[in-house]
């Protein structure tokens, strides 16, 4: 369930600026971490990095023991959900085609159709598959942007301020989203937040400041979370 992730020694420069200096850690498999820190602290970049959208300028990560390697990573982005800030749907593009967009160029040994549609309904989206992002709330467009992140089945979900446009109702109504299908599909799940609540719901919170780790605290969930959780199941 999930996978597990290593950095050994990774550092991250822009010019002589380290925006990730020296970063040692491992995450356990299916475990929950929050990415905390001030702005700049290097939180986006860690996930760049883990998730194969950027390439350390040294050390290395590793998934399940396997070094990510600096070319060919496709393969290893296809077993990454990414959810961001701002939903980046395409708006031409009816929800079930946003969903199936990350499978369309690829050939897949899955009913496409089926497993969209089934993961629409795990958002909470059933009966919209042909409405536009336009026509859809922040919230409901987040969770389209969740239900394409899971297309693939990945065993890792990295999510960059997912409650960062969205009022503190709604983020709440994400965090338990996210939560609930981390259980159901089984991932290892890192977030970048500004968001206590949503942190509190992790069950590590790492903080970063200027490209290094601070502090590592490891949770135990609350019972309300654990209520939250149960119900959506
Ligand atoms: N493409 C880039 N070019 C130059 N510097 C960059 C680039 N991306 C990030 N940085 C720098 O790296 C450092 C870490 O940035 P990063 O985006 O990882 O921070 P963050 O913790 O995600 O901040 P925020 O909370 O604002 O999203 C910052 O000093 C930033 O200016
Ligand atoms: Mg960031």
């Amino acid at each position: 369930m999930g996978v597990v992730i290593t950095l050994r020694g990774v550092s991250r420069l822009y010019g002589s600026a380290k925006a990730l200096d020296d970063v040692s850690l491992e995450f356990a498999a299916g475990g929950a971490t929050a990415l905390m820190g001030q702005s700049g602290a290097g939180k986006s970049t860690l996930l760049h990095l883990i998730g194969g959208m950027d390439l350390p300028d040294s050390g290395e990560i590793l998934i399940e023991d396997r070094p990510l390697p600096r070319r060919g990573l496709d393969a290893h982005r296809r077993r990454v959900g990414f959810v961001f800030q701002r939903f980046h749907l395409l708006p031409a593009l009816s929800v079930l085609d946003n969903v199936l967009a990350p499978v369309l160029p690829y050939r897949v040994d899955f009913d496409r159709k089926a497993r969209a549609r089934e993961l629409i309904e795990a958002v909470g989206l059933a009966g919209r598959e042909r409405a536009t992002p336009g026509e859809l709330s922040g919230g409901q467009q987040q969770r389209v942007a969740i239900a394409r992140a899971l297309i693939t089945r990945p065993p890792l979900m990295l999510a960059d301020e997912p409650t960062g446009n969205l009022d503190t109702a709604t983020g709440q109504e994400i965090v338990d989203l996210l939560m609930g299908l981390r259980e159901q599909y089984g991932m290892t799940m890192l977030i970048a937040t500004h968001n206590p609540e949503l942190a509190a719901t992790c069950d590590r919170v790492l903080r970063l400041r200027d490209g290094r780790v601070v502090g590592d605290d490891r949770l135990a969930p609350a019972d309300d979370v654990l209520d939250r959780i149960g119900r959506l199941g």
